[in-house]
């Protein structure tokens, strides 16, 4: 079987962490030949996690070959910034699931979104596009994540919580049943989320507030 190319945008922490990823998926069954990192920010030849970076973002739109695109950007308003950057018919996103986590019944997951290890997405669940889903979380029963969220490691969530796009939910948080999250809003690391929070808005804390 002939291997697909990928390439990872982020050449930061969280993108050392899905060349990781690649390469676990790649022990239970070689699917990968990462092709190297593309960042804006990172000198073009410097060598991360064995993998070289090879150029800015812009430059995926020379790609002349099919390429998949994985973003690896955990803050969200940076990550659709990025992906409106990149305007190449040769370039696709993945979905990358780490073999060590657990998908369910009717989950249904959006173009270029990341299941690391360790997460349970149970059953009647819609993930957008460009989600996150980091280490050790878990996802209940008829939650809705829109595009470009991301949740940090070890974060649970109920069910039926909808949660709008381009939010930010930071390691440790749980949501409980029901609750409806805005476009664009954070919730602090470590919080518990007893009552909906309004778009843009960043709430904290057990149970969370927002900060004065
Ligand atoms: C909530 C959050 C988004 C706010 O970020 P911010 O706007 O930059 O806030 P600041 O760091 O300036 O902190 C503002 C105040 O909130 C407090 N605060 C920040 N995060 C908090 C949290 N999770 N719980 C309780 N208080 C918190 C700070 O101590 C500070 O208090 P002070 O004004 O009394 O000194 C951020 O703190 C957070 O929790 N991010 C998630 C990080 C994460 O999960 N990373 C995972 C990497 S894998």
């Amino acid at each position: 079987m002939s291997l697909k190319n990928i390439a990872i945008v982020g050449a930061g922490g969280l993108g050392k962490e899905i060349a990781v990823l690649i390469h676990q998926i790649n022990q239970q069954e070689l699917t990968w030949n990462v092709v190297g990192f593309y960042d804006d920010t990172c000198s073009v030849g410097r060598r991360i996690a064995t993998h070289l970076v090879l150029g800015k973002v812009a430059e995926l739109n020379k790609v002349d070959y099919p390429l998949d695109v994985i973003i690896a950007i955990g803050d969200p308003s940076t990550k659709s910034e990025v992906v409106s950057k990149i305007k190449n018919q040769n370039v696709t996103h993945p979905i990358l699931i780490h073999p060590a986590s657990t998908i369910g019944m009717a989950v249904q997951l959006g173009a270029g979104s990341i299941i690391t290890a360790g997460c349970h997405l149970t059953v009647d669940i819609e993930i957008g596009e460009h989600v996150l889903i980091n280490l050790n979380s878990t996802i209940g029963h008829d939650a809705r994540i829109g595009s470009y969220s991301s949740i940090m490691p070890g974060v649970h969530i109920s069910g039926f919580v909808q949660i709008e796009k381009s939010v930010l939910i930071g390691t440790g948080a749980s949501i409980l049943q029901h609750i409806q999250i805005g476009a664009g809003a954070r919730i602090g690391a470590g919080s518990i989320v007893t009552k909906s929070v309004a778009a843009q808005i960043t709430v904290m804390g057990v149970p969370a507030r927002v900060k004065e």
